[in-house]
């Protein structure tokens, strides 16, 4: 099989090693890829959210499936057009994508289909937003109501920094506060079918236990000790099902990687958010557990036959990925810091580019990702942990907490 990767994070980077792992892959094309994914697969360049320049790659090079990691060009519709020549993809269509894509959509799908979630308001004046405060209360919750690239949320108790981020925004949700330990459930859909990943908890915020702004994710680990028996069979039962049969009710199918973020409330699992593709990092640890091959996975879903999959298999143990961070993030990102000891297995790269000296340098936000296994959470940490530590970059900065609370059994449910 020719599969050809469409983007260029570390969601991406991990996606490529288990895709080039996959024995039925023969050929892996990347586009337009980083230094990192380019020691498993041959790089194209292209706009990964022009549809018709996806389209013209993927007949360009024969491929056989196409897999579109981030939000944007799903957004866009890069994979109606890869399959309007006939070509499988794994990825939603743009109709579909809206569910990432609005909240207020998202928020509505969960309304018909009767999905447990948080109350919430959408505004669009500064009086509507002041009141939606008041009705929620505290901690308030305010949320950009489009693609933010996970930075366009403020959880605060200051009101006049919650107004004045749904100032900033335009149009914005409300919500209310969803207290209780956070979990990001992924889940390989064909539209009908429905196979769900291991869950994984991601660190949102910049700082060690918790503090500073929200992130894309600085970290993650998975399986989840805490996590109730039956959590995922629940979340399958009462949103997964729900929400992809009302997407097919609408006509748009949602077809693809269905990330569920959810809070598990002292009132049982509700959906923060869901999003239209694979999490970034929480990526690294699932399919660090997989033993599965991936392709053959996502060629089922992008081609209707996830029910005639065999179960997946699972690595025992546990994964943990840390987050480097460059200097300033996630307000700013300094780039072109040397960076050292970063092409090793286990290292997935981000925000990284080549020099014209051929030296590594940071290139963005969060740089990179150290992931590795143990057979338990603390072996799987002191692993990771270890990996990083023989990464230099000059101001690049990470948590020291990723996958703590959980390894000294100190999380505890509502
Ligand atoms: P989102 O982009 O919707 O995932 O929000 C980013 C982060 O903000 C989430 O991972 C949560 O940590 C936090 N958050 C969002 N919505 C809520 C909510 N209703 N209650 C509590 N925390 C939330
Ligand atoms: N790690 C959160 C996300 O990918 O949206």
């Amino acid at each position: 099989m020719r599969v050809l990767l469409i983007g260029s994070g570390g969601r991406e980077h991990a996606l490529a090693a288990s895709l080039a792992a996959d024995p039925a892959v023969d050929q892996l094309i990347a586009a337009p890829g980083n230094p990192g994914i380019a020691a498993v697969a041959e790089l194209r360049s292209v706009a990964a959210t022009d549809p018709q320049a996806v389209a013209a790659l993927a007949v360009e090079v024969a491929a056989d499936l196409v897999v579109v990691g981030p939000e944007a060009p799903l957004v866009a519709g890069v994979a109606d057009a890869v399959r309007a020549k006939g070509i499988a993809c794994f990825g939603p269509s743009a109709a579909a994508a809206v569910l990432e894509g609005s909240k207020t959509f998202a928020k509505d799908v969960m309304a018909a289909a009767g999905v447990p979630t948080a109350r919430a308001a959408t505004c669009r004046t500064a009086d509507e937003v002041a009141a939606a405060l008041d009705e929620f209360g505290t901690p308030y919750v305010v949320k950009n109501d489009g693609l933010a690239a996970g930075k366009g949320v403020v959880v605060t108790d200051d009101r006049a920094a919650a107004l004045a981020h749904a100032a900033a925004c335009g149009q914005v949700v409300v919500e209310e506060y969803l207290a209780g330990p956070e979990v990001s459930l992924f889940v390989v859909t064909d539209g009908t079918a429905a196979v769900p990943l291991l869950p994984a908890q991601d660190f949102k915020r910049v700082g060690d236990g918790d503090t500073g702004p929200n992130t894309g994710g600085m970290g993650a680990y998975a399986p989840l000790p805490w996590a109730p028996p039956g959590l995922v069979d629940q979340v399958m039962a009462e949103v997964v099902q729900p929400t992809l049969a009302e997407m097919r009710r609408r006509g748009t199918p949602f077809a693809g990687l269905l990330y569920v973020g959810l809070a598990v409330t002292a009132a049982g699992p509700r959906v923060i958010e869901f999003n239209a593709r694979f999490g970034d990092p929480e990526t690294q640890v699932v399919l660090a557990l997989l033993e599965s091959p991936l392709a053959g996975l996502l060629h089922a879903a992008a081609t209707g036959t996830l029910a005639d999959h065999p179960p997946l298999r699972w690595r025992d143990g546990a994964a943990v990925t840390v987050v480097l961070a460059s200097a300033g993030y996630p307000a700013s990102a300094r780039a072109g810091d040397l960076l050292t000891g970063a092409e090793q297995p286990g290292v997935s790269h981000a925000g990284t580019a080549r020099a014209d000296t051929g030296e590594l340098v940071s290139a963005g936000g969060r740089v990179l990702a150290a992931t590795a296994t143990g057979a338990d959470l603390a072996e799987a940490r002191a692993a990771a942990y270890r990996l990083l530590g023989g990464i230099g970059l000059a101001g690049g900065h990470f948590r020291r907490d990723i996958g703590l609370a959980a390894a000294e059994g100190r999380i505890t449910l509502p």
